[in-house]
């Protein structure tokens, strides 16, 4: 790629040699039905895959108990695993690096989405208002939550050690553990949500024990250099917002370089809401200096913008979600600075195995 371009310069991740910087962003698209894997996501990863590019899959759910929406895929059965192997096989066949989002979705949920009809799990009992989906015309309604007893909290740390321990099963270069977007774990991390008075409650460092262990578990499963971690501090997607942002980054990066993880990977702070960019006084910055490993950032960046942050030094790869998801050769109408395709949200989460997934034409 031009090395005029600081965004497509190569990079090395770990061992891994990129031949650019643009990432595909995690894009959950609820065509995996019945949460298998389905034949038409080959030729969507493979569409979006170039040679040394780094890709990062959609949201997949570590558990039955993780599921909050219709179709999302899951690892937690051999046939998620044999299903995923394809696809993975494909992005690998055009030079592609693939890691694997894995993901419990906790109290955005609903009960049918669960087991046996039954509530959600969360740190608390808070129940999410109606939230708005896709182009916002609809809503997304919620159950009210359990909370984790203390005990059970070792078994979901276990469902991602054995969800990450099926990723590599199916072919994935490593993992990237969801730690963003108002989920699971940010449910524990910020203080708006976690009300417990046990020890995975009240200080930072009690809040942040529970997404520890889980980085430890799969790090230890895995290996440290196989594994990401995306936070979002700042965003207050899902009702999940915490008073301290700039504490809450910066603990987990620094928690983070004990462990010797591959990556962190956090959501820009002027990203208001999943779609929506705002001005915001802060900065990732500090979170970028302080931790040891891969910086990646993402939130409403656009070609210009990541230029400026690779060549400012403020991250080592730009994540890009939208964009890419209407854009599946980004990185090449990057280099030629070529028009880009709109998005249309209207099928960001419909079901159609083509229209809005497969059909978003490539340059000529
Ligand atoms: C359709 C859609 C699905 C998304 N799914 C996920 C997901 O599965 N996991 C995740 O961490 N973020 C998810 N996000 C957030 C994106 O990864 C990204 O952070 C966000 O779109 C902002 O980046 P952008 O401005 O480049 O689109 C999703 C966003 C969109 C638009």
């Amino acid at each position: 790629m031009d090395t005029a371009i600081p965004l497509l310069t190569p990079y090395k991740i770990g061992n891994l040699n990129l031949s650019h910087r643009v990432v595909l962003a995690p894009l959950t698209r609820q065509r995996s039905y019945n949460n298998v894997p389905q034949p038409h996501a080959v030729l969507y990863y493979s569409q979006r895959t170039s040679n040394g590019g780094f890709l990062i899959s959609e949201a997949t759910c570590i558990s039955p108990t993780g599921r909050g929406y219709t179709d999302t895929p899951g690892l937690w059965t051999e046939e998620q695993v044999e299903a995923w192997k394809p696809i993975v096989d494909a992005v690998h066949a055009k030079g592609g690096i693939f890691f694997c989002q894995i993901w419990h979705s906790g109290r955005v949920s609903n009960t049918c989405y669960q087991p046996n009809g039954e509530a959600p799990v969360s740190s608390t009992d808070k129940q999410l208002s109606p939230q708005p989906r896709g182009s916002g015309n609809e809503f997304d309604t919620f159950a009210k939550p359990r909370p984790l007893t203390i005990h059970e909290i070792p078994h979901v740390v276990n469902d991602f050690r054995l969800a990450a321990r099926n990723a590599i099963r199916a072919g994935f270069d490593g993992v990237e553990i969801h730690g963003a977007n108002g989920y699971l774990l940010e449910q524990f991390m910020k203080d708006k949500v976690n009300d417990r008075i046990d020890e995975y409650g009240g200080s930072l460092e009690n809040r942040c024990r529970f997404p520890l262990e889980v980085v430890e578990a799969v790090a230890n499963e895995i290996g440290a250099e196989r594994v990401g971690l995306r936070l979002s501090p700042y965003a207050e997607y899902a009702e999940c917002g915490d008073t301290n942002p700039e504490a809450l980054g910066l603990y987990m990066v620094n928690a983070l370089n004990k462990y010797g993880i591959l990556y962190c990977h956090v959501v820009e702070p002027r990203m208001i809401t999943a779609g929506e960019k705002g001005e915001c006084p802060h900065s990732l910055v500090a979170m970028r200096k302080a931790f040891n490993g891969t910086f990646i950032v993402a939130g409403g960046y656009d070609r210009e913008d990541g230029i400026k942050a690779i060549a400012e030094d403020r991250a080592d790869l730009v994540a890009y979600g939208r964009l890419f998801l209407a854009n599946p050769d980004l990185p090449k109408r990057f280099q030629l600075n070529a028009p880009l395709n709109k998005y249309n949200r209207e099928t960001f989460y419909t079901s159609d195995p083509v229209v809005g997934y497969t059909d978003y034409p490539f340059l000529e």
